[in-house]
């Protein structure tokens, strides 16, 4: 099977078939990473620009790793330092790029909407590293990948999403990619920061996390994202830690062998504590190392092939 697109902008509109070529993709592909030598040709000759409106450190350096890896050439571009500072638009930004032969753009930006609007304008391949708070599909991906190398299925998994439902694009790819692969998505946060269309969303809601906990196979913590907090969404960060914050204590309530998960940065001592974020059910740097491998995947989907056999690259 071949992944029929040019561009990956979400999870909504994605398959279970679509979905399920990219981890077994991402799986073969991850083999490439515990060579001595990390390095394949399959992308020789193939140009990435990751254009980054927003700030980055996991999504830009595994999109340029997974690049490297597979012998691409890269271009990093900034806001800062670029001439988006002079005052360039972003569609001038992507025409004057793509003149200079780029095979593939990825694009982090602050406007939800952005790389929908990026695929319409280049013919270069897009991939949404993040818009706004619609969506941010390579995540969702990689949790996705993580979640099934531990449970061996995504199917009837019950993964409880904790946090910042309202702004985050993480949970929004999350709850489109689990859902359509079967999995019963649980959402948990204060009713303010849970978005208006959250009973349109294929989610149960909780308000309490302890019920929403009961059970879990699967804890996926949002960071607060404390540039917001002058909102007033909730009372104090030391209200959100006591009501929604998961320790040890309230891990009790999940399966024996629940996974907890944070896509980073993570704010140690407000969301999670330090002991969970260290301790034995975390796979948060498994999830970074799958990262590389689920941009791996999409990289050679897009620009190098259909086969999911790399193996003998
Ligand atoms: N998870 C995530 O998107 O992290 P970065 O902001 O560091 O890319």
């Amino acid at each position: 099977m071949q992944l029929q697109r040019k561009d990956i902008l979400g999870l909504q509109d994605m398959t279970a078939d679509e979905i399920g070529l990219i981890l077994d993709t991402a799986i073969s592909h991850k083999e490439i990473l515990s060579r001595p030598v990390k390095k394949v040709p399959i992308l020789r000759g193939k140009s990435i620009c990751t254009l980054f409106y927003e700030n980055s450190t996991r999504t830009r350096t595994s999109f340029e790793l997974a690049a490297k890896i597979m012998s691409a050439d890269t271009t990093s571009i900034s806001v800062a330092g670029s001439a988006v500072n002079k005052g360039e638009s972003f569609k001038d930004t992507l025409l004057t790029l793509e003149a200079m032969g780029i095979d593939l753009f990825v694009i982090r930006h602050s406007a939800s909407g952005s790389s929908h609007f990026a695929s319409q304008t280049v013919k270069s391949c897009v991939v949404n590293a993040g818009d706004g708070t619609h969506e941010h599909p390579t995540q969702g991906l990689l949790d996705m990948l993580t979640m099934v190398e531990n449970k061996e299925r995504l199917d009837g998994l019950k993964v409880v999403i904790v946090g910042d439902i309202m702004h985050s694009r993480v949970a929004r790819s999350n709850i489109w990619g689990l859902s359509r692969m079967g999995a019963q998505v649980r959402v948990c946060g204060p009713s303010t920061l849970l978005p208006a269309e959250i009973d349109k969303l294929p989610v149960q809601k909780h308000t309490n996390l302890d019920e929403a906990l009961e059970g879990a196979d699967v804890v996926n913590i949002l960071r607060i994202q404390l540039e917001r907090m002058d909102r007033g969404f909730f009372p104090s960060v030391r209200e959100y830690c006591r009501l929604f914050g998961i320790n040890k204590q309230r891990l009790r309530k999940c399966a024996d062998d629940v996974l907890v998960m944070h896509p980073g940065p993570m704010n140690r001592g407000i969301e999670i504590a330090p002991d969970v974020a260290d301790g034995e059910f975390a796979v948060i740097t498994d999830q970074v190392t799958n990262g590389v491998a689920v941009r791996m995947a999409l990289l050679y989907l897009l620009l190098g092939g259909g086969s999911t056999n790399v193996a003998s690259a």
